[in-house]
């Protein structure tokens, strides 16, 4: 493996020594006019001992689709990417990509390039040998090597620091380079776990929208895995929402903002999150609980709902209500712009027309 058997720059563990595993296609096999393959999960299942980690999983992801997992921490993203790459073994089920089984397929006959948290880049390395040491020990010609760490540093805007080593760059430049490390491999599949959390608010929001621009120009298909809702929002043409080890609902971001299954993901949706009262009050609404988010709540003098500002959140461009409501108990209203209600205020509360959500007694959303 010659230089490249040095410790990648990132703390070892078993995601990051794995990145070097997920290597090409030899360049003659790979299908050029395929830019993005499909993805399809059957009943996947995956045990750890007797821990039964994920629970059925059917999922299917249409080529050049990007998709977006996101749910509590510990119900099984991680792990279902892993088995999407082949670098967990799901204990049941099928997996296929481009319509080809790939159970018990290798990382590396996948066509998938695989982008982490850590960037695990090679230290010694300058970022034009980081990116196309994978082509050169798959033994790509170095012209075409040349050429395609050319095209990707072009899109990344990572031109003019091809000759720096990896200590001299920025964490948002680094994680650049682990995204174009995996783009000249010309994958018909990028997976991504939370490849933006190490980077601050800033380089964020910039990389995010590097990663949207970047799935337009290449049409891969992308699964992606964040706890960030706003990326979630953004960048998904489809949103996957688990909980537990199995898949509460699939649906484009709005779809999902606007027409929730259930509670959970009512709840898991949004930000802040929705409120809900159960009680008399959703009864009358012919339902066991209601929800209504923080911004379809508008506070007046004489509302539906009376309550009590018990804490308020001034952050310019608008404000967020804590109101202690009797019977209903503690309801966020998020209002535009700062407004001069303060701690001890009685005000009210009246929902928009149409913007309560209904649950039944099994926590299912009701028409
Ligand atoms: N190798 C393993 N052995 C045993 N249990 C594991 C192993 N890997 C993961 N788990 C368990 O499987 C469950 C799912 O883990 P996973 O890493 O997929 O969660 P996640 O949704 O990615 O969480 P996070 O948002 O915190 O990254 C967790 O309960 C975890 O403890
Ligand atoms: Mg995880």
């Amino acid at each position: 493996m010659g230089e490249a058997g040095q410790e990648p720059l990132a703390d070892a563990s078993s995601d990051r020594s794995a990145v070097g595993d997920l290597l090409p296609a030899s360049p003659a096999k790979r299908d050029r006019t395929n830019r993005g393959g499909s993805l399809h999960l059957a009943d996947v299942n995956k045990s750890f001992g007797i821990v039964h980690v994920l629970k059925g999983v059917d999922l299917a992801v249409e080529p050049g689709e990007f998709v977006v997992f996101v749910g509590p921490s510990g119900c099984g993203k991680s792990t279902l990417l892993r088995i999407i790459a082949g670098l967990e073994e799901q204990t049941s089920g099928d997996l296929r990509i481009g319509g080809v089984l790939m159970n018990g397929v290798p990382p590396a006959k996948r066509g998938i390039a695989m982008v982490f948290q850590s960037y695990a880049l090679y230290p010694h390395l300058t970022v034009e040998k980081n990116m196309g040491l994978a082509l050169a020990q798959a033994g790509v010609p170095s012209p075409e090597i040349r050429a395609r760490v050319a095209k990707a540093s072009g899109l990344l805007r990572l031109d003019a620091l091809l000759g720096r080593r990896p200590a001299e760059l920025s964490g948002g430049q680094r994680q650049r380079v682990a995204i174009g490390r995996a783009i000249v491999r010309e994958p018909s599949l990028f997976l991504f776990d939370e490849p933006l959390s190490n980077l601050d608010a800033a380089l964020r929001v910039g990389t995010r929208i590097e990663i949207a621009k970047l799935h337009r120009q290449l049409g891969a298909t992308m699964v992606y895995v964040t706890h960030d809702q706003i990326e979630a929002m953004t960048l998904a043409d489809k949103i996957v929402v688990m909980r537990g080890g199995a898949i509460e609902q699939v649906g484009r971001p709005l779809e999902l903002y606007h027409r929730p299954a259930n509670l959970f993901v009512a709840g898991f949706i949004g930000s802040p999150t929705m409120n809900f009262a159960d009680g008399a009050i959703a009864a009358r609404a012919g339902a066991t609980t209601i929800g209504v988010r923080p911004e379809h709540l508008v506070v007046v003098p004489e509302g539906a709902w009376t309550g009590t500002v018990s804490h308020a959140e001034h952050l310019g461009a608008d404000t967020m209500l804590y109101v202690e409501v009797p019977g209903m108990g503690l309801l966020t209203a998020r209002v535009l712009g700062d407004v001069s209600h303060d701690i001890g205020d009685r005000v009210g509360l009246t929902p928009q027309d149409g913007k309560i959500y209904r649950f039944d007694g099994a926590g299912n959303a009701i028409g």
